[in-house]
């Protein structure tokens, strides 16, 4: 598919098909009320038959619209006209795209970009508009058979157009085009490996995932810690959870540097648990599949320097990736065991369950010691608790740093993959208090209290020398079975906008 940037008149557009809001109670756009009159009236004319009132996300297809050059026309509902908000917009493209996939068009022209959206420019609604229609685009079918294969809807769509109303927009979004499918690109990546099941996407396949980054001519490195490795650093933590598996655990490193040199770096840090059983706090069977999921942390970080190197932002950038498997097994944590991590730090294993803040403990001590960054951002699938306190719209977000919580917030609004502040008050510090170690993995007061914020409370232990943040992604990584490739999005709109400001 080829995405581009226009400016032009739908009405003498000769293209496959032309797409134009309506807003409800039949009252047109701009470019419908074009249509309307180049056709003589044709779009009143069906919505008085009462086909269509523009309702949000309804769709109508029109087929040789007289008076115009183009073979077909789509009507999309848009609502209420009191000003589209960013969600309206996004569901009205997303109806556009997947109305325009059951047609034959080969070729598209989209008008919903020139739609006002309040608050939001043409970068802005370019941006979102390829965004949605990526989105709406993505399949997987990797893990299906060939005869299946051959059975799969097949797309005839070749090119898409999106339109602005004057030619000075062009270069606002032909910025919006460019971030939009870079980022698309790094979402897809991490949809494609949080999709894939556990047998598959193991530790290993993510570090030749990584590799596959730096292949020829790529701007971003990667070297991959073996457990030998990480035995020499002391990575005491991480390794006990993957001793209960039999693929040996990755510490995968990746470095992108084009911002100025000896400009301390912007580190992700990210939870790959290919999957998680629990361990011998083993999980219930019902939905236990779903556990493949826990490395879209892991996944996040590749699909981010993807879409960065893509990009080729001037920034220094280094990822590092925590990939093991956490399975019952005579060589596995127990209940009770205590752990020695890199920071020196002695921790009680109370439930091998909380097996991601394990790995990530040595994850993070690894990258302050290595890279000293300036900013250090961790995203794990962390907690069952934050999916109930915040459900699947926003990530959980933790941060010893006000200035860098506001910029992870205020990109999340823009590009629409939020995040929404959860405390870490010096309180809740006694609540991992250990009788026999330095801390326990788990709470050992309170219960189930603040489970999210229990996590991110022990990850801070071994980040508090850095300016540091946590994204609790367990709802918004993983939706209805399929993985979001979030927070892919909000991270790369980060890393345009927001370091500078702390560096
Ligand atoms: N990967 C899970 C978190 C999770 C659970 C994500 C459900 C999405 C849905 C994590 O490793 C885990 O098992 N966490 C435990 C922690 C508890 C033992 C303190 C949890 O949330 O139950
Ligand atoms: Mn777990
Ligand atoms: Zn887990």
């Amino acid at each position: 598919m080829e995405y581009f940037v226009k400016s032009s008149s739908p009405d003498k557009r000769r293209t496959g098909c032309v797409i134009v809001g309506v807003f409800d109670r039949r009252a047109p756009t701009f470019d419908a009320a074009l249509i309307d009159q180049a056709s003589g009236g044709a779009l009143a004319a069906v919505m008085r038959r009462g086909d269509f009132d523009g309702k949000l996300g309804q769709t109508l297809l029109l087929h040789d619209v007289p008076g115009t050059l183009a073979e077909r026309v789509l009507l999309v509902g848009l609502g209420r006209d009191n000003g589209l908000d960013d969600s309206a917009f996004r569901k009205a493209v997303a109806a556009g795209a997947r109305a325009l996939r059951t047609t034959g068009a080969i070729e598209a022209a989209n008008y919903l970009t020139r739609v006002q959206v309040r608050d939001r420019d043409t970068h802005w609604r370019v941006q979102q508009a390829v965004l949605t229609t990526l989105a709406e685009y993505y399949r997987f079918d990797e893990c299906r058979g060939d005869a299946a294969r051959a059975e799969l809807p097949t797309f005839k769509l070749e090119r898409l157009g999106f339109d602005v109303a004057t030619r000075a927009e062009l270069s606002a979004a032909d910025r919006g085009l460019r971030e939009a499918l870079a980022i698309g690109e790094g979402q897809n990546l991490a949809k494609d490996l949080g999709n894939l099941p556990g047998n598959l996407c193991t530790p290993t396949y993510l570090a030749d995932a990584a590799r596959k980054l730096a292949g020829p001519g790529s701007n971003i490195k990667v070297k991959v810690l073996e457990e030998s490795d990480m035995k020499k650093l002391g990575m005491g933590s991480l390794l006990s959870v993957s001793r209960g598996s039999r693929e040996p655990a990755k510490l995968i490193v990746l470095e992108y540097l084009k911002g100025k040199k000896g400009h301390r770096p912007v580190a992700l840090v990210g939870k790959g648990l290919t999957f998680d059983a629990g361990g011998i706090s083993i999980k219930p069977a019902a939905g236990m599949d779903e556990m493949k999921f826990d490395m879209c942390g892991g996944a996040a970080v590749l699909g981010t320097f993807k879409a960065v190197s893509q990009l080729k932002l001037p920034i220094n950038l280094v990822g590092v990736v925590a990939a093991s498997e956490n399975l019952p097994d005579g060589d596995a944590n127990k209940p009770g065991d205590v752990v020695t991590s890199m920071a020196g730090i002695t921790i009680e294993i109370l439930n091998t369950d909380a097996e991601g803040r394990l790995i990530l403990a040595d994850a993070l001590t690894y990258t302050e010691r290595q890279y000293d960054p300036a900013v250090c951002i961790d995203m794990a699938t962390l907690t069952g608790a934050c999916v109930v306190a915040l459900g699947s719209y926003p990530s959980g977000l933790f941060s010893n740093t006000p200035a860098l919580a506001r910029a992870l917030t205020t990109a999340g609004e823009q590009i629409g993959d939020r995040v929404w502040e959860l405390p870490m008050w010096p309180e809740y510090d006694d609540h991992i208090k250990s009788e026999c170690a330095d801390i326990a993995n788990i709470a050992t007061k309170g219960g189930r209290d603040a489970g999210a914020t229990i996590g991110a409370v022990f990850l801070h232990r071994f980040a508090r020398k850095m300016k540091w943040a946590h994204l609790d992604i367990a709802g918004t990584a993983w939706i209805g079975k399929k993985s979001t490739g979030r927070p892919v999005p909000l991270l790369v709109q980060y890393l345009i906008h927001g370091p500078t400001k702390l560096q």
